[in-house]
């Protein structure tokens, strides 16, 4: 069901979930501070308790309520805020104990998503909001898709998200920073900001519960850095690749890693659509460079082709 944004901010007030657009995926967002609407997200989602929830905040003034923001966290909401990236610092302990998943450290972002703004200027609190998708399947870039996983659940219309991957964490709870989840803004352009050396998350440590490997899901099998194709299978190019087949799409005909990371989402749900309608065996997808925001594009192929 589609809702203005004066509707949502009602609805929200009344501690019941919505979802709302982001620059980078659609939200599934409840009252940060109530127990019972964040109850409402994990069992929407079927998240596991231990998998806490980001937080949206206004902006920096709004987030130095809810979080210890030390010189790092201060200097990157003052570059990149409000925007899509995510900081872990230590918690003030105000919000829901369930949204943290019992941590003493919170995951906090403004985002600029100018309805999302809208709806935390009509409320006076901070919305906890995980990507709207049930757990361990794609994050949606469209009202559309939000309605596929949710046939129920009330959303603001925004057109498909303008970044189309979820926002990078940056862990600011230890000397050095520390990369938990690759996103749009890349670890170059932080290492520019805060003129340090950034640590990248070990992938045999989880230090973020929701880093697990096995991540974003498409419902067949699914083969990365791929050369070639067949019509047996939906592939997916990425600048001038050669996977021949008979249903295929290209991320970006033009090798821009930004268009390719909007569109790399609502590919894979094409994928996953047209290979059970045709019955195929799968989707291939080419060689996407490791570099800039092909980290992140990577990082959520490695994720979803691991069984
Ligand atoms: O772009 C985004 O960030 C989107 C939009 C809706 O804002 N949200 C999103 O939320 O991607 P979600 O719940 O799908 O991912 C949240 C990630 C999880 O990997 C979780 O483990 C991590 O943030 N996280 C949350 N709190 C944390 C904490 N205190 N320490 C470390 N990681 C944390
Ligand atoms: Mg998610």
């Amino acid at each position: 069901m589609k809702i203005s944004v004066e509707q949502a901010a009602e609805i929200l007030k009344t501690n019941k979930a919505v979802a709302i657009p982001t620059e980078t995926v659609y939200g599934l967002a409840a009252n940060a501070l109530s127990d019972q609407a964040i109850l409402e997200i994990y069992t929407l989602k079927n998240r596991p308790s231990t998998n806490p929830l980001i937080i949206h905040v206004k902006n920096i003034e709004h987030a130095n309520e809810f979080a210890h923001l030390n010189e790092y966290s201060k200097l990157l909401a003052t570059n990149f805020w409000p925007g899509p990236l995510t900081f872990v610092v230590k918690s003030k302990n105000k919000i829901s104990k369930l949204a943290s998943a019992r941590l003493d450290t919170i995951a906090i972002r403004s985002p600029y998503n100018p309805q999302f703004q809208e709806v935390l200027d009509l409320i006076d609190f901070p919305l906890a909001a995980p990507s709207a998708n049930i757990s361990n399947q794609i994050s949606p870039t469209s009202s559309l898709e939000v309605s596929e996983y949710f046939p129920n659940l009330p959303v603001i219309d925004g057109g498909r998200t303008s970044l189309g991957i979820e926002s990078t964490i940056i862990d600011l709870t230890d000397d050095i920073p520390k990369i938990l989840r690759h996103g749009s803004i890349t670890k170059e352009k932080i290492s520019e900001v805060l003129n340090c050396d950034i640590l990248e998350n070990a992938s045999s440590e989880i230090k973020a519960p929701g880093m697990m490997k096995k991540h974003y899901a498409p419902n067949c099998e699914l083969l990365i850095n791929q050369t070639e194709s067949s019509d047996e299978y939906y592939s997916i190019n990425f600048a001038d690749s050669k996977l021949i087949s008979k249903f295929q799409t290209n991320l970006s005909v033009d090798g821009i890693l930004e268009l390719a990371a909007k569109n790399l989402f609502r590919s894979l749900k094409m994928g996953e659509k047209i290979v059970k309608q045709e019955n195929l065996k799968g989707i291939k997808v080419a060689v996407i460079p490791n570099i800039s925001v092909g980290l992140a594009i990577n990082d959520k192929l490695n994720r979803a082709s691991t069984k």
